[in-house]
């Protein structure tokens, strides 16, 4: 064991929670890490189209080459085995299996995702896939993209064929991953692909994620998969910045807002009633809450900080007591607590829960002599997994841990400039060193395995 790992050791009691029946992993996605955007008959997705407007992304870099994964997948297979990790999620880039997003099939698309679960499955690791994380193919939205119910639809039969092909072997599949970043940074912010400013279509494209997700997880049963199905929703505790009534009443609307909107829906029948939300989908038809609320066999949060609510003009700021990631996100653990918590309070019966994403973006991560010095990320993971540990010992059913992210990655509109990573990506030359952290991580998961056997 290193040094690191009695530095940053995890509590006793939090050891013992988690040392049993939990899956410890690491998270990507396609469009982040894969690069090869124009290889083996892959056709642009939106954020192929996005990345390449000018403007809208940091240096107007694209995703286009990224971590080059497409062509270097054996070695980051090889590297997460190194770590002795459970899992991996990553998620599956539709244009490349279906680049029209209709029609035809592109077997080579296929055959790349057919190789990397058989060589994960032949690694131990376990193949968790995300059907969709944010890049619709593009062929889709210049017929309407998100707005128009047809792609729910297309999504349904996408969603098919791909528990038809990989069902059996994937340990686990995600229909959406943050369907919030989808319709609000996507369709009212216009941070994030396709690009567009306008709340009420964010409200519609909001209802047509939610069906498309209850449509897939209907298709993907029906062809007699039992592949545990779920979704992965980012989620935040809200805090009132005051006592004032008018902090309380805010911190709820951003509650209803981020978090209620998406579990409502699935888990309870209907979008959440706040008087502070101004617009509720206009295309909502009879019937729609019976698909969107197909019964799930887990529920994915990811989670990063929380969400301070002050209406005072200029706003009151948040205490930040443990600083700021390099995104700017407060570090705030026992908010994590906090939300899993308050779910488990509020939606009796809720499937086990994952902790699909968690992790920070740093800002010194540089390689000397062949090492990442990042313990402000190591001390992130210990805040956050002894958060975790203590939602678990409150009754909550959370089965997994996945670091976000396995490699340093191209994070969206700030491009290669955000660092989350377990492992350092030179992107000149695409040569991978593990940070301190995935030593950390390893350490920690290899003793927590001892203990279990130990015990
Ligand atoms: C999440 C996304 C993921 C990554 C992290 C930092 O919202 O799911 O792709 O960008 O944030």
């Amino acid at each position: 064991m290193s040094n690191l790992h009695e530095t940053f050791t995890l509590s006793p009691r939090t050891r013992a929670t988690l040392a049993r029946d939990f899956t410890w992993g690491v998270a990507t996605s396609a469009y982040q890490i894969e690069g090869g955007a124009a290889a083996g008959g892959r056709a642009p997705s939106i954020w192929d189209t996005f990345s390449h407007t000018p403007g809208k992304t940091v240096r107007g870099e694209t995703g286009d080459v990224a971590c080059d994964h497409y062509h270097r997948w054996p070695e980051d297979v090889a590297l997460m085995a190194s770590l002795g990790l459970d899992a991996y999620r990553f998620s599956i880039s539709w244009s490349r299996v279906q680049p029209l997003g209709h029609g035809a099939w592109n077997e080579e698309g296929l055959a790349f995702y057919d190789r990397l679960v058989d060589a994960l499955l032949a690694a131990g690791l376990r193949p968790n896939a995300t059907l969709y994380h944010w890049d619709l193919p593009q062929a889709l939205q210049d017929q309407g993209g998100w707005a128009s119910r047809e792609t729910a639809l297309r999504f349904a039969d996408y969603a098919e064929h791909i528990a038809r092909r990989l069902g059996d072997r994937l340990a686990s599949i995600s229909t959406h991953n943050e369907p919030w970043c989808t319709a609000v940074l996507g369709n009212e912010r216009g941070q994030f692909a396709p690009g567009f400013k306008d709340a009420a279509l964010a409200a519609d494209v909001s209802h047509h994620l939610l069906l498309s997700h209850g449509l897939a997880v209907q298709a993907m049963r029906a062809t007699g998969c039992r592949t545990p199905m779920g979704i992965v929703l980012n989620q935040s505790s809200t805090s009132a910045a005051t006592d004032s009534a008018a902090d309380h009443a805010l911190a709820a609307t951003e509650y209803a807002r981020f978090v209620r909107w998406y579990m409502e829906p699935i888990f309870a029948g209907g979008y959440p009633q706040d008087a502070g939300i101004r617009h509720y989908p206009r295309n909502i038809q009879p019937g729609d809450f019976a698909i969107i609320g197909q019964p799930l066999d887990f529920l994915g949060v990811n989670y990063y900080t929380r969400i301070w609510a002050s209406a005072a003009t200029p706003p009151v700021p948040a205490p930040r007591a443990l600083g700021v990631t390099d995104m700017g996100w407060e570090i705030h653990p026992e908010g994590l607590t906090e939300l899993l918590v308050d779910l488990h309070r509020r939606y009796p019966g809720l499937p086990p829960i994952y902790l699909m994403e968690n992790g920070m973006a740093n800002a010194g991560d540089v390689v000397t002599d062949g090492h990442v010095a990042d313990a402000a990320r190591i001390d992130y993971m210990r805040g956050h997994l002894e958060a975790l540990a203590r939602a678990r010992e409150a009754g909550v059913d959370i089965r997994g841990f996945f670091y976000w992210s396995l490699l340093d990655n191209y994070e969206w509109d700030s491009g290669y400039d955000k660092r989350f990573g377990l492992v350092h990506v030179d992107y000149a030359t695409q040569v991978r060193t593990p940070k301190d952290s995935a030593l950390w991580y390893r350490d920690t998961i290899a003793s927590l395995r001892q203990e279990t056997v130990d015990g």
